[in-house]
């Protein structure tokens, strides 16, 4: 069995791995990453999103062994000194998740969207974030969290 090394919100760790087992999986099962969830499994949906050495990665469509050597953030590694990331902050105060099972992943590519473009329009959201599916509709409120994310980032970019 292949053994790999990952580091993951900032902890280094080293596993055995099956060459089939998912990145998502080792994150779930293994290390007790249960904050990034599987939304479908066929990465259509973005639940999954992590960032892999600096992108975004739907964790679902990535192998546990090709993240070999990588560097991996998921939504539990975002907060700092016990505050929440601006990003997790504005959707939090925008109201912008029902459910909260695409939260993960919106936030995850919300991030990586605003790194490219600091202050996007309200259709460069909706296409950035065109990979990651809300079952519950809530679009409005996560455009508007994900532009107000993107100031706030741009006061105390993290
Ligand atoms: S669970 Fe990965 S894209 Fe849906
Ligand atoms: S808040 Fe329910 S899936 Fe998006």
């Amino acid at each position: 069995m292949p053994r790999i090394t990952v580091t993951v919100d900032g902890v280094g760790y080293e596993e055995d791995v099956e060459p089939r087992l998912l990145l998502v999986h080792l994150l779930r099962d293994r290390l007790g990453k249960t904050g990034t969830p599987v939304g479908c499994d066929t990465s259509n949906c973005g639940a999954c999103t992590v960032m892999l050495d600096g992108r975004t990665a739907k964790s679902c469509s990535v192998l546990a062994v090709q993240a070999d050597g990588g560097e991996i953030t998921t939504i539990e590694g975002l907060a700092a000194n016990g505050e929440m990331h601006p990003m997790q902050r504005a959707f939090h105060e925008e109201h912008a998740l029902q459910c909260g099972y695409c939260t993960p992943g919106m936030v995850m590519a919300a991030i990586d969207l605003v790194r490219e473009d600091p202050h996007p329009s309200e259709e460069a959201v909706r296409e950035g974030l065109e990979g990651n599916l809300c079952r519950c509709t809530g679009y409005c409120n996560i455009v508007r969290a994900v532009r107000r994310g993107a100031e706030d980032m741009a006061v105390r970019p993290s």
